[in-house]
């Protein structure tokens, strides 16, 4: 579908007519107005309240941007998705992340292989692989060697549930800037420590210039014949993974209908499970899969992810917000927003419809976030007092993981503080600088616990939001060809830097630069 036909949709026309109805209004005043509105706009599904009154909207719009979710047919995106349809078109591939949690058909079979049986087998080898490793004394650091999608998801989510860590240390290495791995190796001794090569490609340069110094460094004290104890491998590129020295009992294969920033749930996140232990990790994807069932079953109109994304489209779209704050009220939840920015700004920032069309509209926003309270010191005034307006998302869980529980009240406190200053403002006439206009729009995700059920959960909310926006711009959610370009110029600045800066199809700049690096790097 042509984006001229998004934008001439009735129901686009209609949300359009709506939001002017309603620019002349405020939140505050919808609350005044309706002393039932908390409970008109929120939805409760197992141990989550998603809570969505804090927006610019009335039930009309919840039923216009459904209407909009309808005619852009996000229900048989999403069955096709699911029935391991070739959705992924400028890739050729199905997409099937929601496998991973045992969501699909069992008769789903994509190149000939049944998917839950390789599901099954994958899952097998994390339990067999995790408990070998939890229970082997000589074992204490584990290091995963990945970046984007091979790292995010695994680090962001072994951080989210470590009060739960209960095997070795985990660490993760991912930037081709080597001060991460150096500093790293100074604390690790080789006789006791193991890396897993996470690389679906198998050839990411970052990934493969850190593998190969970590395997130069195991080389400098033990035997070759005891490397392969050392290594472990997780890729599509098995015979690369064994070229590389990694023995075939010790590499977990991974598969295309899953895309780097949607594989925490497989292979991928064997980190997880080595530290949490395989039954927590087998409650990660349970509640991955409680979010599945109820995003494939729910009406639009109670579908937590579906609202989440039209929330989305609604902001971007026809009120112009360019930015999403994502604000998680956990300190083990810290690493959540960079995982975000990948999951969201890969998917979704795109302006060529899946036809090749301009997609015509605003896509995907800027995703940014910090882990409350930090967030209230940094960036906060902007979202309180500029007139850039960015709506937000408070994630607070409602109990915590730890006994201090003043502290916990005072974190929920702050969280529900900030979206009711940011909804309400207050008026001062007197200072301006003083002024809170308000008007600012939240959503507040509480969910019971941060626990592996729930933190699955989460993260299966916010990919189907992802994939129902990327279904109503008409982009493909699931390639990211935006990365390729510099990839392939970093290849020529990097010998053009060794070569002195001598490369002709250079503008001057970067000729220049790499002339000014080549002669300041001294390599000694
Ligand atoms: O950033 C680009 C990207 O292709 C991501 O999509 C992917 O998660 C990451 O690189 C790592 O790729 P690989 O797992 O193949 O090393």
């Amino acid at each position: 579908m042509s984006n001229k036909t998004l934008i001439d949709l009735p129901s686009w026309q209609a949300l359009k007519a709506h939001q002017e109805s309603l620019s002349s209004t405020t939140i505050k005043a919808l609350f005044d107005d309706d002393p039932k509105r908390f409970s008109v706009h929120h939805i409760e599904i197992d141990g989550l309240l998603f809570d969505f009154s804090k927006h610019a909207i009335t039930e009309e719009t919840v039923s216009n941007l459904c209407a909009l979710a309808r005619a852009r047919n996000v229900e048989s995106r999403r069955d096709r998705m699911v029935n391991g349809e070739t959705i992924n078109e400028s890739e050729s591939r199905a997409v099937l992340h929601m496998a991973l949690r045992g969501s699909c058909a069992d008769e789903v079979t994509i190149d000939g292989e049944n998917v839950c049986a390789f599901v099954s087998d994958t899952l097998s080898q994390i339990k067999t692989l995790s408990k070998k490793i939890r229970e082997n004394q000589k074992i204490t650091d584990v290091v995963n060697i990945g970046i984007g999608g091979s790292d995010l998801g695994p680090r962001m989510a072994y951080k989210g549930l470590k009060p739960f860590a209960d095997g070795p240390n985990i660490y993760f290495i991912s930037n081709v800037d080597a001060s991460g791995l150096d500093q790293r190796l100074k604390s690790l001794n080789p006789e006791s420590t193991l890396f897993i090569i996470a690389s679906k490609t198998f050839s990411t340069q970052e990934t493969m210039e850190n593998a190969k110094a970590a395997k130069d460094w195991l080389l400098e004290s033990l035997d070759e014949s005891t490397l392969a104890e050392h290594l472990i491998a997780t890729t599509t590129n098995i015979e690369a993974a064994e070229n590389f020295g990694v023995v075939p009992e010790n590499i977990l294969p991974l598969r295309d209908w899953v895309g780097g920033r949607y594989s925490v749930w497989g292979a991928i996140g064997l980190p997880l499970a080595i530290a949490i232990g395989f039954e927590r990790f087998q409650k990660f994807l349970d509640g991955a899969k409680a979010m599945d069932t109820h995003f494939l079953n729910a009406p639009l109109e109670k579908n937590a992810p579906v609202l989440m994304a039209m929330l989305g489209v609604w902001y971007r779209n026809f009120w112009d917000r360019s930015a999403h704050a994502v604000l998680p009220y956990s300190h083990d939840l810290r690493d959540f927003p960079i995982y975000m920015q990948q999951l969201d700004m890969e998917s979704n920032g795109k302006a060529i419809a899946q036809d090749g069309h301009d997609v015509g509209v605003e896509t995907g926003p800027v995703v940014f976030g910090e882990a409350g309270t930090n967030c209230q010191h940094t960036f906060m005034q902007l979202l309180h007092q500029s007139a850039e307006i960015i709506p937000a998302d408070f994630i607070v869980f409602a109990n915590p993981s730890h006994t201090y529980f003043s502290h916990h009240e005072k974190l929920l406190g702050n969280a529900l503080a900030q979206s009711k200053a940011l909804m309400e403002g207050r008026e001062n006439t007197q200072e301006p600088h003083r002024n809170f206009s308000g008007n600012r729009p939240s959503s507040t995700l509480v969910f019971d616990r941060l626990d592996a059920y729930h933190l699955g959960m989460l993260l299966a909310l916010y990919e189907h939001k992802i994939f129902v926006q990327g279904v109503i711009w008409g982009i493909n959610s699931f390639d990211q060809w935006g990365v390729e370009l510099g990839k392939t110029l970093a290849q020529k600045t990097t010998k053009a830097i060794e070569n002195k800066g001598e490369n002709e199809s250079f503008d001057t700049s970067t000729a220049g630069l790499c002339n000014h690096l080549a002669k300041k790097f001294i390599k000694s």
